[in-house]
């Protein structure tokens, strides 16, 4: 009798202490517009949309696309660069991206800022 009292016992503890540990992790998430999210995002359009130009790591050595490492800390050029394009040979994304979209890309981009 003992024993199976103390397996019960023992089962509520560790399904009370999973519920803590779910409760936590819950309270911890990040909010849908966190810095994080927004880096993460920024990545995920960069790869479908900017990379196979710009290279995977905004660097494509042996073409014509600039160091995206080395753009300036210059929010309202990259947002008319990106919306606009440049010389006609960066293509204009105005149609295609929101600001939401362009304004992750830019979070991302500055997290990789290498000056
Ligand atoms: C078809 C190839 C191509 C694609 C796709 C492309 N770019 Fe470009 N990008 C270029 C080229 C080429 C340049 C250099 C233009 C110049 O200086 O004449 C450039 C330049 C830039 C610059 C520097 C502009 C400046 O003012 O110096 C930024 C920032 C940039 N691209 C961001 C992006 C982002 C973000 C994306 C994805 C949404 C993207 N590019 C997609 C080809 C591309």
């Amino acid at each position: 009798m003992q024993g199976s009292y103390g397996r019960a016992a023992a089962f509520a503890a560790l399904a009370i202490s999973v519920m803590a540990i779910a409760a936590a992790q819950c309270a911890s998430a990040q909010p849908a517009d966190s810095a994080d999210a927004k880096v993460e995002h920024g990545k995920a359009i960069y790869a479908e949309k900017c990379s196979h130009c710009h290279g995977p790591g905004m660097l494509n050595a042996g073409t014509i696309t600039p160091d995206l490492r080395k753009f300036p800390d210059d929010h309202d050029r990259f947002v008319t660069t990106v919306k606009q394009g440049k010389n006609n040979r960066m293509p204009p994304w105005g149609d295609i991206l929101n600001d939401d979209d362009i304004a992750n890309l830019w979070a991302y981009i500055s997290s990789r800022r290498s000056q």
